[in-house]
């Protein structure tokens, strides 16, 4: 029999390897879906920070309505792990991707942001070459100043491009307020109030010159305290919440979520009576925007991150080479990519190992 890990106690596992608890993860799930159902919004989970239909499956049970996705290549697993109501929210560009959407379009019932009339025309050509429609939701720059058409006309005249081009379905709008997630709280509140604004006006312009909008998406964790509050959008795509890590916690100010993703790491060196070093570093574990931070131990804290190395200073600590010790991610996004498998933990023991199947689908 192949070594399995499952059932056993969590530091029995080899380092460096990254944990989710499962019930933190499925608290957040529970909070993030109940916050958007209590504003009578959808939700739309990002998944690209978990890339782990497994998890895609828990956010759809919880009542998730489909998936976001950053890239066409996780889009392709996730419907091969058959999840339908996919949302790519990126522009898909060239022929050998389009010719991959319209081709997913057969199997999964598939939404793509675009921006200029060029994806339109791409897009439909291609569509009406295999006999598919594909849904397309229009880019709003609603001041992010990243992708996105301006609102008002040149928004307008996108939509109606959109509408008459054969083998594309124009099914609304959506807008990322990307600017707003790292400001202080009533800064915060403003730039959310006036993002969506912004997408409600022009849904209603839209509407007013006979366009059908069913969709209008936004937001994401580190607003979502404050984008559900505001009339005008059907549908949220928050998704990274349900890890929780330091960066949203202390950069995007977000309360009320448990840190449930850590990185098992252990000790490897300790050449002096306040310092140690240990295994996971950022090819393991993230320090953007803020360092991880030390799990339940107030005797060790990470001063610094080389690529395979964790520095940690410690302060009357008993810590030796060989403990294991978790770190909460800095930024789970920019972790969970790094590795090939999650393992999934309850009570202090290994209950499931994931693989992390959209890992590496960057095109
Ligand atoms: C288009 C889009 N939507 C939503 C999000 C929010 O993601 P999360 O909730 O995982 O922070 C992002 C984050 O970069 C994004 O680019």
């Amino acid at each position: 029999m192949p070594y399995s890990p499952i059932g056993q106690p969590i530091h029995a596992l080899d380092t460096p390897a990254l944990l989710v608890d499962l019930d933190k993860m499925k608290n957040n799930i529970q909070l993030m879906a109940a916050r958007c159902r209590d504003s009578g919004l959808h939700w739309r989970p990002h998944a690209k920070g978990h890339k782990t239909p497994a998890i895609a499956h828990a956010e759809l049970r919880a009542g998730a309505i489909g998936i976001t996705c950053a890239k066409l290549g996780e889009a392709e697993v996730f419907a091969d792990a058959g999840i339908s109501d996919l949302l790519i929210a990126n522009q898909i560009v060239g022929q050998q991707k389009i010719a991959r959407l319209v081709n997913l379009c057969r199997r999964a019932d598939v939404m793509v942001a675009v921006d200029d009339p060029v994806h339109i025309r791409a897009i439909g050509d291609a569509a009406t070459g295999v006999g598919v429609n594909v849904r397309v939701l229009i880019e709003v720059d609603v001041g992010m100043q990243r992708c996105g058409v301006p609102p008002g006309a040149p928004t307008l005249a996108l939509a109606r491009q959109a509408h008459a081009a054969p083998g594309v379905i124009f099914a609304g709008i959506m807008g990322y307020e990307g600017h707003a997630m790292a400001l202080d709280d009533p800064q915060k509140e403003a730039a959310c109030r006036e993002a969506v604004q912004i997408l409600s006006e022009t849904r209603q312009l839209l509407q007013r010159e006979g366009l059908p909008v069913e969709i209008v998406s936004a937001g994401g964790t580190g607003t979502l305290a404050f984008t559900p509050n505001f009339p005008g959008i059907t549908e949220i795509q928050a998704g990274g919440g349900i890890f929780m890590d330091t960066y949203y916690r202390d950069k995007l100010h977000v309360r009320g979520l448990e840190q449930a993703l850590t990185v098992l790491t252990t000790v490897i060196s300790r050449t002096a009576p306040n310092r140690a070093v240990a295994d996971a570093g950022r090819k393991t574990t993230s320090n953007y925007g803020t360092l991880p931070e030390v799990k339940d131990r107030t005797d060790v804290v990470v001063t610094g991150l080389s690529a395979e190395h964790a520095a940690l200073r410690l302060t009357n600590s008993d810590l030796k080479i060989g403990d294991k010790i978790q770190f909460i991610s800095g930024y789970s996004d920019m972790t969970v990519f790094l590795h090939d498998q999650l393992y999934g933990t309850r009570n202090g023991c290994v209950e499931v190992v994931w693989d992390i199947l959209a890992r590496g689908k960057k095109q």
